[in-house]
């Protein structure tokens, strides 16, 4: 056992010292594709090794093929960072190494992530009606949304399937191009098929138009084809913006059909007063998700979907073995409620997360993340030559310099070869869009500023002498 507690002492002065300054890494791994895979041996070890030679292969071939998601300068894709102390939560989830498929095989697992998903729910001011469930994922949870969704069509499509049935009508799925692709993955597994989901048109802040859904709608109806549901999101992942979900809610009703709320990213922030309305209108939605581990602080992976119809849900998904029937009353076996027996006990880490930071704590660092961004965008829009090309109400901004894609891939490009800073792309109105997303706890304005620093560096050189795209 001495040996076993050298080994967590070694690794926890090495987590330390990495918390206290994940700066000193290069933020985007300067590994090239095949650098790992040579230097490991293709055969698993006869022979077990000791901890001391894994963990130094651990610091010298793993670490180097890290992009570095806790550096403060990582602004790409939804920058995300978990509170140091619900990583310990997540060691001490694996050293109980439990099952949470049903209540009796943790019953503290079970009641525990009720309670967390309550304690959310209460703080996101979502309705009471909704219940909470840990997946992994939004994409996860989206699929599993989806699949409640098609069972609640009532075609007996658990007990029947959809293949060789003439009597099925065609299923409909509304999105708009803004909405994660998870979306459209759920409809291509549940059998939808990506033709049958439909692309909604978006007013000028990318946001679904309420009357574009609702015309899709009747046109669908009146050709026979059956709405399955309609995915909003709150907090795109391009640029942050929402749809209207509460008159998306009154179309919903009005057609009948199944509302998901997608605020994987942006939900988090509805903690926050001067932000709760971006919940406004889900409590008339079937389904919300929320992810912890992009927005609160809790390492990934934890996604929370919250569901108002528990029962309907476990009818989509209930299938229990001989062996898995227990005789518990009045206790949830979340093991029905989704597509995986297994569960790990994810609640501890977002339940430590939450301690640990307090509502206060939580709230501080999400108003200092929108406030960073907006700072940026200032500076942006007062520069000449740059321009700020979506709106940007929370906490990521999305710009460019003049000129074309190539011009503004290049100035990306040179930024992330810094290793200094990492930022991401995307596409908006068909044009390349350079994206800075806040999300990590110890982002500062000073390393904001250095983002914008290298930003109108690279715009200079460039400038100066244009890269096409593919040239460096
Ligand atoms: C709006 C939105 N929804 C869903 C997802 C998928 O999240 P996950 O990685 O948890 O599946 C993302 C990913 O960034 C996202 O931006």
């Amino acid at each position: 056992m001495a040996d076993l507690l050298d080994s967590f002492e070694r690794a926890a002065r090495w987590i330390d010292a990495y918390y206290r300054d994940p700066g000193a890494y290069p933020v985007l791994s300067r590994s090239q594709p095949g650098d790992l895979t040579r230097a490991l041996p293709t055969h698993a070890p006869e022979e077990g090794e000791s901890f001391e030679t894994i963990f130094s292969d651990f610091e010298s071939l793993v670490i180097p093929g890290i992009t570095h998601w806790n550096h403060p300068r990582f602004f790409a894709y939804f920058s995300i960072s978990a509170t140091p102390i619900a990583v310990i939560a997540e060691a001490l989830a694996a050293t109980l190494d439990v099952n949470a498929m049903l209540w009796r095989t943790s019953p503290a697992a079970t009641e525990l992530e009720e309670v967390v998903v309550g304690w959310l729910r209460e703080l996101l001011g979502l309705d009471a009606g909704l219940h909470g469930i840990v997946y992994d994922t939004a994409s996860t949870s989206g699929f599993t949304a989806l699949a409640a969704a098609r069972e609640s069509l009532g075609l007996d499509i658990r007990e029947r399937g959809i293949a060789g049935r003439d009597d099925l009508p065609t299923l409909r799925v509304y999105i708009t191009d803004h909405t994660h692709s998870h979306i459209e993955k759920a409809a291509i597994a549940l059998g939808v098929g990506r033709r049958n989901v439909v692309r909604v048109a978006v007013d000028e802040t990318y946001a679904m138009r309420a009357d574009a859904l609702e015309s899709a709608l009747r046109e669908d109806i009146s050709r026979g084809m059956r709405p399955m549901c309609v995915a909003a999101t709150v907090g795109t992942t391009s640029t942050t913006s929402s749809d209207p979900v509460p008159q998306i809610a009154e179309i919903c009703k009005r057609y009948a059909t199944w509302l998901h709320v997608d605020a994987a990213y942006a939900g988090p922030a509805a903690i926050l007063p001067e932000f709760a309305h971006l919940l406004d209108g889900c409590e008339r939605a079937d389904s919300v998700v929320v992810n912890p581990h992009k927005w609160l602080f809790v390492p990934i992976d934890l996604s929370v979907l919250y569901v108002r119809d528990m029962p309907l849900l476990r009818r989509t998904f209930s299938l229990v073995a001989d062996y898995l029937v227990t005789p518990e009353v009045g206790v949830r076996n979340y093991m029905d409620y989704g597509l995986q027996l297994g569960r790990r006990f994810r609640a501890l880490k977002l339940w430590f997360a939450m301690r640990h930071l307090g509502v206060r704590g939580m709230r501080m660092r999400l108003r200092s993340h929108i406030d960073l961004a907006q700072t940026f965008a200032a500076w942006v829009r007062t520069e000449p030559g740059w321009d700020v090309v979506a709106p940007h109400p929370l906490s990521v901004v999305c710009f460019r310099f003049a000129g074309d894609d190539d011009v503004n891939a290049a100035i990306v490009d040179a930024v992330n070869a810094s290793g200094d800073v990492f930022l991401s792309t995307t596409k908006l109105d068909g044009k390349l869009a350079i994206r800075l997303a806040i999300g990590n706890e110890r982002t500062t304005e000073a390393d904001v500023a250095r983002a914008w620093e290298l930003l109108r560096a690279a715009a200079a050189t460039t400038a100066r002498s244009p890269v096409p795209r593919g040239a460096n």
